[in-house]
């Protein structure tokens, strides 16, 4: 069985969708952690993320492990653990800027989909309900004001140690949206079967409440 959780930076995706995972015990996979290794890798080699051939060529000098560790996914490029590092906004903007090119999004399905073959799966990205995995049984898509959401980013920041600003996240955010919304291919949209829950107002207890409420319509079926 696998279930995909969809939504904009901010929107609670990664705190519900490994809280959802671990209770269920299903795999769960960060899509975005692959995007932000390949942006990363292409701003650290100095590439242009606008050259859609220079980016996809990329993707073949990428040795890319994603293992789970204690409940918590880690990524590995090229042996180096970068988990931590791809975590700012510069990469999660680089990570925005590759992933709008087809070619890119083309090369990157396979990776993705081998994860449900012998997986129950929670997967989280922009596209899993759309495309990547079009079959899923429980779809979720997480919506929240920008506001809100800048304010969750800066405190996850923060908390990392990172040195941030409100009104640059609440910027940064809008433009990320604006770019994976407005995106040719597989543009950040809910998928008609999906379920959309607006966090705004809600704790994370309430959201995974929601989302596990959608899985229980399947009973035991999975
Ligand atoms: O979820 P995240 O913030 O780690 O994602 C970083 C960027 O990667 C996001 O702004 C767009 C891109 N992305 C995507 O295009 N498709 C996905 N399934 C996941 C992420």
């Amino acid at each position: 069985m696998v279930i995909t959780i969809d939504g904009p930076a901010g929107s609670g995706k990664s705190t519900v969708a490994k809280i959802v995972a671990k209770e269920l015990g299903f795999l769960y996979l960060d899509t975005g952690a692959i995007y932000r290794a390949l942006g990363y890798l292409a701003l650290s080699k100095g590439i242009d993320l606008n050259d859609e051939d220079k980016v996809v060529k990329l993707i073949d000098e990428m040795e890319l492990d994603i293992k789970i560790q204690e409940g918590s996914q880690r990524i590995y490029l090229n042996k180096e653990d970068i988990s931590e590092k791809i975590r700012t906004e510069e990469i999660g903007m680089a990570a925005s800027t590759v992933s709008k090119h087809p070619k890119v999004r083309k090369a990157l399905l396979d990776l993705q989909r081998r994860f449900a073959l012998k997986n129950n799966l929670v997967a989280e990205g922009r596209d899993t309900g759309t495309v990547v995995f079009p079959e899923a049984k429980v779809k979720i898509f997480l919506t929240a004001t920008p506001e809100v959401r800048a304010k969750r980013r800066l405190k996850e920041l923060k908390e990392k140690g990172m040195h941030v600003n409100y009104n640059e996240i609440l910027e940064s955010i809008l433009k990320r949206d604006r770019q994976d919304s407005e995106r040719e291919t597989a543009p950040l949209k809910p998928a008609d079967d999906a379920v959309i829950i607006d966090t705004s107002e809600l704790t994370v207890e309430e959201v995974v409440e929601k989302v596990l409420k959608e899985v229980k319509k399947y009973g035991g079926r999975y």
